[in-house]
C-alpha cells in the first residue's frame, strides 16, 4: 500500500495517495456512464456517507439488509479510488457511484453541498483520525483558504453549481436541507430517482439514516478500516452530526475574514444556499 502520507496530484488538485493513483484518477475522468447510473457528487466531510446511505435506502425500498451488510466504498463507489473498477466490473443493475471529482461528468447527479465553516471544522477533526496528510492546525488557522485535499471548496461547489440548467439532470441538496427536514428530503430525493417511497418504505429508510442508526452500523462507520489509516482512539467518523459547530470553534476574526472571502469568492455562484440567509 502507498504511503499515508503521500499525495497524488492530478489536474492540479491533491488527492490522499494511498486510495488514489493516476490510473484510478484517469479511469474516473473517461468514465462510460450508463442512463440509470446515479451519482452523489460532494466535496468531503459535506454528508456523502449519509447521501450513499439515503440513495441505498431508496433504492431498496426502506430494505436495510444491503446497507447493512455491505460497507459503503462497496455499494456506491468512489470513481476516483483504486478500487472501483473491480467494484464496479461486479456491479450489475442500477449503479451508485460516489465522486470528490469536479463537475466535468454526464449522469444523473445528486450534489450534497455544506456550510463550508461545518466543513472545515469536520476536515480538521476527521484529519485528526485519518493519516492522509499533516495539514490540521495549518489550515485550521487559516481556514478560509478552503484548499484541502480534492482542492478547493470554493471551486468544487462553484464549478458543479454552474452545471445547474447545464446538465440533464442534477438534484441539488444542501446538508443543511437534510438535518432540518430528512423526510421532506427523503421524498425530494426518491421521487428526482423515480423511485418514490411510501409508508413503511419511508419510515424504514428515516430510521435507517438517522445519525444514532448510522453511528452504530459498521457498514457506514468506518470502524471497521484498520487502525494504520484511521486512528479510532482519536475520533469517530461519524462525529457529531450537527450544524453550527463551527460557532463552537472560530473567533470572531476568524469568521470575519471567512465572510470576507466568502462573500468575494461566491458572488457569481447562481444558486443561493441556505446558510447564507440570516
Ligand atoms: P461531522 O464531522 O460534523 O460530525 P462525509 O461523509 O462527506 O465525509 O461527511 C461526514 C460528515 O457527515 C460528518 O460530520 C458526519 O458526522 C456527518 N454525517 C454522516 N451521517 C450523518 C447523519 N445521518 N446525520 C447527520 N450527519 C451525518
Amino acid at each position: 500500500m502507498a504511503r499515508l502520507d503521500v499525495t497524488e496530484t492530478f489536474h492540479h488538485i491533491s488527492f490522499p495517495g494511498h486510495i488514489h493513483t493516476q490510473d484510478s484518477l484517469n479511469y474516473a475522468l473517461h468514465f462510460q456512464f450508463q442512463d440509470r447510473d446515479t451519482v452523489i457528487a460532494t466535496y468531503p466531510k459535506s454528508g456523502t456517507t449519509w447521501m450513499q446511505e439515503i440513495v441505498t435506502l431508496v433504492k431498496n425500498r426502506g430494505d436495510p439488509q444491503l446497507s447493512k451488510t455491505v460497507p459503503n466504498w462497496a455499494r456506491a463507489p468512489w470513481l476516483e479510488q483504486h478500487y472501483s473498477a473491480k467494484v464496479l466490473e461486479a456491479t450489475q443493475g442500477h449503479r451508485i457511484l460516489t465522486t470528490h471529482l469536479p463537475y466535468n461528468l454526464l449522469a444523473s447527479v445528486i450534489y450534497v453541498a455544506r456550510n463550508p465553516k461545518d466543513v472545515a471544522v469536520s476536515y480538521y477533526h476527521f484529519h485528526k483520525m485519518a493519516k492522509l496528510v499533516d495539514t490540521n492546525d495549518l489550515y485550521l488557522e487559516h481556514f478560509w483558504d478552503l484548499i484541502l485535499l480534492y482542492g478547493s471548496w470554493f471551486d468544487h461547489v462553484k464549478g458543479w453549481t454552474s452545471q445547474a440548467g447545464v446538465l440533464a439532470n442534477v438534484l441539488y441538496i444542501s446538508y443543511e436541507e437534510m438535518w432540518l427536514d430528512l423526510q421532506g428530503s427523503m421524498e425530494r430525493i426518491s421521487s428526482f430517482l423515480q423511485c418514490p417511497l411510501v409508508g413503511e418504505e419511508l419510515t424504514n429508510s428515516l430510521r435507517h439514516c438517522s445519525f444514532s442508526s448510522m453511528s452504530d452500523n459498521a457498514m457506514v462507520n468506518y470502524t471497521q478500516i484498520p487502525k494504520e489509516i484511521m486512528d479510532h482512539s482519536k475520533g469517530k467518523f461519524m462525529r457529531k452530526g450537527i450544524i453550527g459547530d463551527w460557532r463552537n470553534t472560530f473567533t470572531e476574526k476568524q469568521i470575519g475574514i471567512f465572510d470576507t472571502v466568502y462573500s468575494y469568492q461566491m458572488k457569481d455562484c447562481p444558486l443561493t444556499f441556505m446558510w447564507e440567509c440570516p
